[in-house]
Parts: structure tokens; C-alpha cells; sequence
């Protein structure tokens, strides 16, 4: 399938994301700063709606020599995307779980050219 123009990338929210339907496939396309992500609309868990979910940055516990909690941490450096069915959570810059790689977003091939975001949807098969 040739590249979809999604919408001008000075559209998009920054953290934000575009969820489009491509022939019958589910994008999600997000942005973060200058850069772009996208990925199918199919979280791995159970296939919920995982582009839809709250973007938000990376909470972690604070955890003491103590093994006591002084809190949530928020990350500076990394937004996720948490699936609205179960709340699985998935990096919006690699699409991977944060405690385990191997569960993740299947990506989708995303450019900006002459401002117009673009993505390329593989042929179904
Ligand atoms: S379907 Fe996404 S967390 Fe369960």
C-alpha cells in the first residue's frame, strides 16, 4: 500500500496521538516533540484498543534502602500509552512493554514529509 497522509504534523498535540482507519486497519500515530510513532490499534494482550489509552509520562515506585516507597517518580524521558481494557502500558518510542520487552506494539512505518504526516499500512495477507 502506498504512504496515507494521517494530517499535518503541526496538528498533532505534543505528547499527543491520531487514531486513523486505513482501509479497515486501526493506526495509532503519536507524536513526541519532533518526532513520530505508530502502531496497530491492537494491544497484545487481549487486542483492546491500546492507541487509545491515557498518554502519560513513566510512573515508577521511589523504593528506599528500605524497601519502603517515597512515591511515584514521573519520568522525564519516557511517555507511555496505557491500553484502556487492562491497563497494559507500552513506551510510544518503541512500542515495548516496560518490564518486558517482548510484549508490544506491532509499528507501523511513519515519516513527515513537507509537514503532512505519513504512514505506509502493509498489505493484508
Ligand atoms: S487488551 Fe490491552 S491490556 Fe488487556
Amino acid at each position: 500500500m502506498p504512504d496515507v497522509i494521517v494530517g499535518k504534523a503541526s496538528d498533532f498535540k505534543d505528547p499527543g496521538r491520531k487514531v486513523v482507519d486505513i482501509s479497515g486497519t486501526e493506526i495509532g500515530v503519536f507524536r513526541l516533540g519532533d518526532d513520530f510513532f505508530a502502531y496497530h490499534n491492537i494491544c497484545p494482550h487481549l487486542d483492546g484498543p491500546a492507541c487509545q489509552g491515557k498518554i502519560l509520562p513513566c510512573a515508577t515506585e521511589d523504593v528506599q534502602a528500605d524497601r519502603t516507597s517515597a512515591g511515584r517518580v514521573y519520568s522525564k524521558t519516557q511517555t507511555n500509552v496505557i491500553c484502556p481494557w487492562h491497563g497494559f502500558e507500552f513506551d510510544i518510542r518503541t512500542g515495548r512493554h516496560p518490564t518486558d520487552a517482548s510484549v508490544r506494539l506491532r509499528p507501523v512505518p511513519v515519516k513527515v514529509l513537507n509537514g503532512d504526516v505519513l504512514v505506509s499500512v502493509p498489505n493484508r495477507s
